[in-house]
């Protein structure tokens, strides 16, 4: 099924172009918005999309509408934002202005507020809260790849009905959630990897077959998951065992979490956190609207995040020129030195 109203990507990067890929290989008319390199790109070589099942999609570049200025969103029916957290506010100020009064906007962005930031430039929009479970690398000249697996959410609302349709048969199941906020929280959680990943340096299944890296995630989600205990909020379930359960598994020896495991290390062995790759290329990284979540959580019940503060830390010398690659063990001597150097209540 394709739709005869439009449809457009926010933000034409890994996300953005994968997602927007699959629907245009669909036949489905996508705009993408996004950088002139990234239109260069696409001009050339045009898109070649695959997964980590071997399946393969292309668009080419004479069917793909590529544009560096938001006003090419001005009539679209659905837009996608699929920018990083740090250009949300900026993208909500553009699409104030020139967004169609009754369009459906969906963040398909990590952390929690980013729909939240959208709202409240676009009020006469309906805007929803999306998350993407799986990985998608970049490998250059229009080059996507899906590296694990999981079904896109979205919060449910009547307006999504046309498009999901769209999305189910370009094989991507939009699910719709009436709990979006535990939603967002899980993904937060196992989103505590990503600069644990940037730090380490490696791919993601590499780092994840360490069992100090996955300490550290450990410490950091038990961190988490004792704050939003307080805060009443029960993430929901995304993988095959509940996300308190996950710090106790990822603790477990390289053995035993191979076994236990198995699902989290169905990655395609060449994929890295978004994280990793923002440092590489020396942009700013997403650690705010990730780890800064906990942080915040934290300071709101006037507890301590040592953990994930110390992770933030790093980061932040990591994209202030002092990046280098962290051993599981050195990671994990930080964490615990942090951790242990902090009472476990702070002044309200
Ligand atoms: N990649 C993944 O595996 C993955 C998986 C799940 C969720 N996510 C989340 O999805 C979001 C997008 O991630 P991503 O990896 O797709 O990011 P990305 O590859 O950096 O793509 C975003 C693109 O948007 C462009 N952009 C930013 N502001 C723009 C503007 N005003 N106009 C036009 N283009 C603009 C960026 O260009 P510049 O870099 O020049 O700013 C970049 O090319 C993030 O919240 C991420 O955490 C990512």
């Amino acid at each position: 099924m394709t739709l005869a109203t439009s449809l457009c990507v926010v933000g034409a990067g890994s996300v953005g172009c994968y997602i927007g890929g699959r629907l245009a290989a669909h036949g489905n008319s996508v705009g993408f918005i996004g950088r002139q390199s990234m239109a260069d790109a696409l001009a050339q070589h045009g898109l070649h999309l695959s997964d980590l099942h071997g399946q393969h999609w292309r668009v080419a570049a004479s069917a793909i509408r590529f544009s560096t200025d938001l006003s090419a969103a001005a009539d679209a029916d659905l837009i996608l934002v699929t920018t990083k957290s740090a250009a949300t506010a900026d993208i909500a100020r553009g699409l104030a202005a020139i967004a169609r009064p009754g369009a459906v906007l969906i963040s398909l962005q990590n952390g929690l507020r980013n729909a939240q930031t959208l709202a409240a430039a676009l009020p006469q929009h309906i805007v929803l809260s999306g998350m993407v479970p799986y990985n998608i690398a970049h490998a250059g000249n229009g080059r996507f790849h899906q590296g694990s697996s999981g079904e896109l959410a979205v919060s449910a609302h009547a307006a999504l009905a046309p498009w999901r349709a769209l999305f189910a048969d370009a094989g991507m199941p939009l699910r719709p959630r009436r709990d979006m906020l535990a939603v967002l929280w899980a993904k937060l959680l196992m989103n505590l990897n990503n600069p644990i990943n940037a730090l380490s340096g490696l791919p993601l299944k590499a780092e994840l077959q360490q069992r100090n890296y996955r300490r550290c995630l450990a410490m950091a989600q038990r961190e988490a998951l004792a704050l939003l205990a307080l805060d009443g909020i029960q993430p929901a379930k995304l993988t095959p065992l509940p996300a308190t359960w996950l710090p106790g598994a990822l603790s477990t020896p390289d053995w035993l979490f191979r076994a236990l495991g198995n699902r989290m290390l169905a990655i395609d062995p060449l994929a890295r956190s978004s994280m990793w790759d923002d440092l590489e290329r020396g942009r700013p990284t997403e650690v705010d609207w990730i780890n800064g979540e906990v942080t915040t959580l934290a300071e709101r019940h006037h507890r301590p995040a040592p953990v994930n503060a110390k992770l933030i830390d790093l980061i932040r010398a990591a994209e202030s020129g002092g990046k280098r690659n962290w051993s599981g063990a050195e990671l994990l001597t930080a964490l615990s030195t942090a951790s242990a150097a902090t009472p476990a209540t702070s002044n309200p």
